[in-house]
């Protein structure tokens, strides 16, 4: 898709124009990346685009739209949700539970059809996803209404929440968009972003979910929609509910409709001419369960024909036409043989029972996290106790229950240590947290997964620094914080066992390389809690250079796409410590200079930082932003006494305001272009 330059125009009309351009781009763009899978923009273009329309609505409020895409996060939380009335009830699934069930389902359809045993029936499978049923209503094509199953007949309207899923348009696309498309599918939480979420809340000291799928009913149910926003919610439709202006003849013709409209549809989801199609289906996907990126615990087996599933009609609760085929639980009977203390990155120590070796679903499982003491006691595990575990979506099983009837009387239970197991610090449980944690900061486990992650690919990516070198500069006192990385000599690194000359001069090389990692790199390498990679990024794009970003305030942190509070709120505190500082200072002096990627050196604009407002009329943000890194300069978000240009358009508000006040030359639109002077 091409960026217009729009001319001769009012700035007023220029930015009504440009804001319905942007958020067609950024619709367009959203279903490349997350229904395609076949982005053809890089993320910071897209954030450059986002970035612009928002900067195009704070100026011109009248523009904002619901269906923007600035608007999937609303700002203010409820008091309650409240309810919402299905047009058509939502039903539930019969359940089959193996192949025999499955077959016997083909029979009861063609009973009450009148076929004969082997004419076959066209059917589609689907995988089950393991979430919640919602129902989303789109009016015209624009999202209005989203609202949980609940009872069937009411639910509750979950709107703005489920406007925070990004793979889902607010606004359909395509051909054809009926008056009303009410449309039915399953709101899910990738096993990805679900670790994530637990980790992230281990590292608070909350309770973690138990699984998938009541992390996504926990997300989904959140009354402030900027808490779902964090939460990456995803959604497969699987099915309509009432419609005007669209008529589908098969469940095969809705997929195609929708999936051209801009919905997500599950890419597995496959045609099968007679019932033993479907079976193989249901046996393939309990093949394929174990590497999905998300949890399944069945399949669906419906009926493709609407005029025959209008023929088979439903009972009370269930249409005849369809059949949820389950997948047995991955649970397993086994033996508690100790709980160890583990000790994570972030001084977490977690109770992990070891178990007697078991076979779950073809995986051997041998340790289960108990999360933490507050579950222990509340399931009252014990050393030697007979227990179910399951798999449920984590690297880690877990502990459903303990079978009390095996005890013998000798189960020993496991308290929290005093002290850590690992560097014999004090242990504290801070109040109102769950957790346990060793508060001892050169607590060997935290500080060798902050080198590990330092060094990482994503990081700093000092290639051949691996768990085992890490091990030896630690055991050898060789490091006491990252920046001492930057200061080994090669006789440091000789002291290492199994170390030759050909392989110390990599590292050293390795380490050296390093140094001209870019900015959202080394943001990221540093470990700031709630700093992900793509977090990092954005920080690197948004404040161009660490100064800035260490100077940033929490009311400019929060204003960038995905940071939310808590994030803002731990940068400051890494930046707000005495002892980071100097870390980074002693890492900046020994040569590590982490720069925006793309500058030019010995550009025109090399050093000088440019900040962009008001409407535009001779040039895009984008475009601008590129003049100006094309020679060698920064394009900001927000003005500082170290912004060398603020150019100015139409209506220009606050930024130009805080310009005048710190004395920051302000340029016109046109005085800009002359200072780019011609292009090459
Ligand atoms: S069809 C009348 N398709 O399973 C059609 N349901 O046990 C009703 N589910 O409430 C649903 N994946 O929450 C359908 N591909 C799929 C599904 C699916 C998951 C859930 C859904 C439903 C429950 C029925």
């Amino acid at each position: 898709m091409q960026l217009s330059l729009l001319e001769n125009a009012s700035p007023r009309m220029n930015a009504e124009n440009r804001a319905e351009e942007l958020r067609i781009l950024l619709e367009h763009h959203n279903k490349r990346y997350y229904q395609l899978d076949d982005p053809e923009i890089s993320d910071a273009e897209y954030d450059a685009l986002f970035r612009e329309l928002q900067q195009l609505e704070e100026h011109y409020p009248e523009l904002v739209s619901s269906d923007s895409p600035t608007r999937r996060v609303g700002s203010t939380s409820l008091d309650k949700f409240s309810s919402v009335t299905h047009r058509l009830p939502m039903l539930s699934l019969e359940n089959a539970t193996n192949a025999g069930e499955i077959r016997d389902f083909d029979l009861r359809i063609k009973k009450y059809l009148g076929l004969l045993p082997e004419e076959p029936i066209s059917y589609v499978c689907e995988p089950k996803m393991d979430g919640l049923a919602v129902e989303l209503v789109y009016t015209d094509g624009v999202l209005t209404v989203a609202s949980t199953r609940g009872d069937g007949v009411t639910g509750e309207d979950v709107t703005g929440n489920i406007r925070t899923i990004r793979s889902l348009p607010l606004r359909l696309t395509g051909n054809g968009i009926p008056r009303l498309l009410e449309v039915r599918g399953e709101v899910f939480l990738s096993l990805e972003a679900f670790q994530q979420i637990n980790r992230d809340k281990e590292e608070n000291g909350e309770a973690p979910f138990v699984n998938p799928r009541n992390a996504a009913a926990g997300s989904l149910r959140q009354l402030d929609p900027r808490i779902t926003a964090r939460r990456p919610l995803s959604v497969y439709c699987y099915a309509p509910g009432s419609t005007d202006g669209a008529d589908f003849s098969s469940q095969q013709d809705f997929f195609s409709a929708i999936a051209d409209w801009g919905l997500p549809v599950n890419s597995l989801v496959r045609p099968a001419v007679g019932i033993e199609a479907a079976v193989a289906f249901y046996d393939e996907m309990q093949q394929q369960r174990e590497s999905l990126p998300y949890e399944i615990d069945g399949t669906v087996i419906k009926v493709d024909s609407i005029a025959i599933q209008r023929e088979l009609g439903e009972k009370s609760r269930s249409p005849r036409w369809a059949v949820a085929c389950k997948f047995p639980p991955r649970q397993a009977v086994t033996v508690v043989e100790d709980i160890l203390h583990s000790v994570g990155r972030t001084g977490v120590i977690t109770p992990v029972a070891l178990l007697k070796p078991v076979e779950i679903s073809g995986v051997t499982v041998a340790r289960a996290t108990l999360h933490n003491w507050d579950e222990i006691a509340l399931k009252d595990i014990r050393i030697g106790d007979t227990v179910v575990v399951e798999r449920a979506g984590d690297v880690i099983p877990a502990v459903v229950k303990v079978l009390t009837e095996k005890r013998c009387g000798e189960e020993k239970p496991s308290l929290p240590p005093e002290l850590c197991p690992q560097c014999g610090s004090a242990v504290v449980r801070i109040a109102d947290e769950v957790a346990v944690r060793c508060m001892g900061l050169a607590c060997p486990p935290q500080f060798r997964e902050s080198i590990m992650h330092f060094a990482s690919r994503g990081a700093m990516d000092i290639e051949g620094l691996g768990e085992k070198f890490i091990e030896q500069l630690l055991s050898l006192g060789l490091v006491s914080s990252v920046a001492d990385l930057y200061y080994l000599s090669r006789d440091d690194l000789m002291k290492f066992e199994r170390m030759g000359d050909k392989l110390a001069s990599n590292l050293l090389a390795a380490i050296e390389n390093s140094k001209q990692r870019d900015l959202g790199r080394f943001i990221f390498a540093l470990g700031i809690r709630h700093v992900g990679e793509r977090t990092a990024k954005s920080l690197a794009q948004a404040f161009g250079s660490l100064d800035n970003l260490e100077r940033a305030t929490f009311e400019e942190l929060v204003s960038i796409r995905d940071i939310g509070a808590t994030v803002a709120q731990s940068i400051r505190t890494f930046f707000d410590t005495k002892g980071n500082i100097a870390v980074i200072r002693r890492m900046l002096e020994a040569g590590v200079t982490p720069a925006v990627e793309m500058k030019k050196v010995g550009g025109r604009f090399t050093g000088k930082s440019f900040v962009f407002t008001g409407a535009l009329s001779r040039f895009t943000r984008d475009e601008a932003r590129i003049l100006v890194e094309n020679e060698g300069g920064t394009a900001v978000g927000s003005v500082s006494k170290k912004t060398d240009y603020v150019v100015a358009g139409e209506e220009a508000g606050s930024k130009l305001a805080k310009a005048r006040e710190l004395g920051v030359t302000v340029l016109s639109e046109d005085e800009f272009l002359e200072l780019v002077g011609p292009m090459e």
